[in-house]
């Protein structure tokens, strides 16, 4: 399956992996309503940490199935975490996915950040498989990766216009997070909630995980794109100024992180 997904790498699972944070997924999760019992669905699954995480909240009684379009992840995701009994389904979330069955918790995280111009359309297409009085979790970010204090003027700049250059040129969003109610309320969706959260919530001595991930966006996203960086005679330094920065313990970055969720009406 062809899809053109801005993050990609060798090492996107390991990524993954590393960044998600079990104890935060499970409030935003309980947050929005997931209870033992449910049928989950997890929408860009990616590496499957997030779908066992769901699937144990889900039990006992429910179970949770991933769905991402890289076979790649989905053959990892099998390996590691098939055999707690989470499911896993290699499919396009653009196209029809009617034939999944019906879900009473879809959960759809760190995914519409990369559809900028289909974003309300895939949510729409999410519709199909949630279950009458089922919830639709979305949950995004919201002005990603631009929230640092510490910055040279040069840095913030050339950040600023490499964002500006992915929503034009990939489809990226980063102002994905403050859509996501509007995408809820045009569907119908009834009883919607929301709640603001910071991630990358970072100050003091880097974690490598932090390290990692930030690192690693850098890199892929330069590798991918080749874009030229305004004040910068070349991605390796535009990435040794940013890693001077953000290994500072005295910079401090956040991300706002917007969890918003509904139920599909039922029908009577
Ligand atoms: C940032 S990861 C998702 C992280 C995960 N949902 C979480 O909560 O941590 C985005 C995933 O979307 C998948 N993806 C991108 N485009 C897709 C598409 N059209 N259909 C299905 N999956 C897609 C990628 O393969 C990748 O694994």
């Amino acid at each position: 399956m062809s899809i053109d997904y801005l993050m990609e790498s060798d090492e996107e699972a390991l990524r993954l992996e590393l960044k998600t944070d079990a104890a935060v997924v499970q409030a935003q999760a309980t947050l929005a309503g997931l209870k033992p019992g449910m049928r989950v669905a997890d929408i860009c699954c990616g590496a499957g940490l997030t779908t066992a995480i769901l699937g144990g909240m889900a039990s006992p009684g429910g179970h949770a199935l991933g769905i991402d379009a890289s076979s790649g992840r989905i053959q990892h995701a099998r390996t590691r975490y098939g055999q707690a009994g989470s499911l896993f389904e290699c499919r396009d979330i653009r196209e029809d996915l009617s034939d999944l069955g019906k879900f009473d918790f879809v959960w759809v995280r760190f995914v519409l950040e990369y559809f900028k111009a289909e974003a309300f359309d895939v949510v729409r297409n999410l519709g199909s498989i949630v279950a009458d009085g089922g919830i639709l979790c979305l949950i995004d970010l919201d002005h990603n990766s631009l929230n640092h204090y510490g910055l040279s003027d040069r840095l913030e700049k050339a950040l600023r216009v490499s964002i500006a250059a992915l929503e034009d040129t990939v489809n990226f969003d980063p102002y994905a997070g403050r859509k996501l109610y509007s995408h809820l309320y045009r569907l119908g969706y009834t009883d919607i909630q929301a709640d603001v959260g910071a991630h990358h919530l970072i100050y003091g001595p880097l974690r490598d995980s932090d390290a990692f991930n930030w690192l690693k966006k850098i890199e892929v996203v330069h590798r991918r794109t080749g874009f030229a960086i305004p004040g910068y005679g070349s991605a390796a330094e535009f990435s040794a100024d940013f890693e001077a920065f953000f290994t500072d313990p005295g910079r401090f970055t956040y991300t706002p992180v917007i969890n918003c969720w509904g139920q599909l009406p039922r029908k009577s």
